[in-house]
């Protein structure tokens, strides 16, 4: 599939925008996507790091695991991508909407100026109680412990705390997949940037966006595996293609 020629898109004032980004909208900051990488991420077993049972078989693993990410992420800077998506939030601003719906859990958006938000996998400098029954549990505080020399403890109930971070096999926080839901029924433009496609519920926001009759766009390194629900596909690197794609919102 070739993709569309790039060139500046038409986007008015007043329209409502949803953008969703996916880890390729990182790469160029220097953090690595997941598929790109085997199926292993950093040398280990997404079961073992990335779900509650690895937690529960060895939470010292995953802490140790999360922090080297928060150090990575903490250590690189938003790129050109994260900066035109934020300058198309301040654009929209006074006339029209804008949601931005990730699935990064670096912190790169909001570093890079955006406001409105919605980490639909959690992020890595939250951290909440692992115990279902502790109130805790529901009230992730901001967190950027890099070096936990001994597993960390919920004050309230003395339970483990663990990375907010949406791992496989678990719900999405349900105020925020409502939000997300709310902005994607309601837009006219919806932009993907970055995202391989696969990973549900997010990989069907396109295709609720498309049957709604929105002006569904990908830009994306390759063609995702959900393109079919893309009217518009641009293929390129998204620190090149998305400064090339909201132009006329930075010359504005
Ligand atoms: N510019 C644009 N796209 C890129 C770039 C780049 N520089 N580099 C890679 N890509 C594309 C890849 O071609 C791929 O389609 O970004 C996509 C990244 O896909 P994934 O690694 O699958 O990441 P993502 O879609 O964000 O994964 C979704 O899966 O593992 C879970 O919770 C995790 O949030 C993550 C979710």
């Amino acid at each position: 599939m070739a993709g569309h020629k790039v060139s500046a898109l038409d986007i008015p004032r007043n329209a409502a925008v949803v953008v969703l980004t996916g880890a390729g909208v990182s790469a160029e900051s220097g953090i690595a996507t997941f598929r790109d990488s085997g199926g292993l991420w950093e040398q280990h077993r997404v079961e073992d790091v990335a779900t509650h049972e690895g937690f529960v078989k060895n939470p010292e693993l995953v802490w140790r695991f999360y922090s080297l990410r928060r150090k990575d992420a903490l250590r690189v800077h938003p790129n050109p991508a994260h900066y035109a998506i934020a300058a198309l939030e301040e654009y929209l601003a006074d006339k029209g909407s804008f949601t931005l719906i990730t699935q990064n859990v670096d912190g790169l958006h909001s570093r890079a100026g955006n406001k409105n938000v919605l980490e639909i996998h959690g992020s890595l400098f939250k951290t909440k109680c692992d115990n279902p029954r502790c109130p805790a549990s529901e009230t992730p505080f901001d967190d950027e412990t890099t070096d936990y020399d001994a597993l960390p403890k919920c004050e309230k109930c003395g339970g483990l705390l663990r990375p907010d971070i949406v791992w496989f096999g678990e719900q999405l926080d349900r105020v925020t997949e409502a939000k997300a839901m709310h902005a994607v029924g309601e837009c006219e433009i919806f932009l993907t940037i970055g995202t391989s496609g696969v990973v549900w519920p997010v990989a069907g926001y396109s295709r609720l966006a498309y049957e709604l009759g929105a002006r569904t766009i990908t830009a994306n390194l390759e063609p995702p595996a959900n393109v079919q629900n893309y009217r518009e596909v641009y293929l390129g690197k998204a620190g090149e293609v998305v400064p090339m794609l909201l132009a006329n919102v930075l010359n504005d």
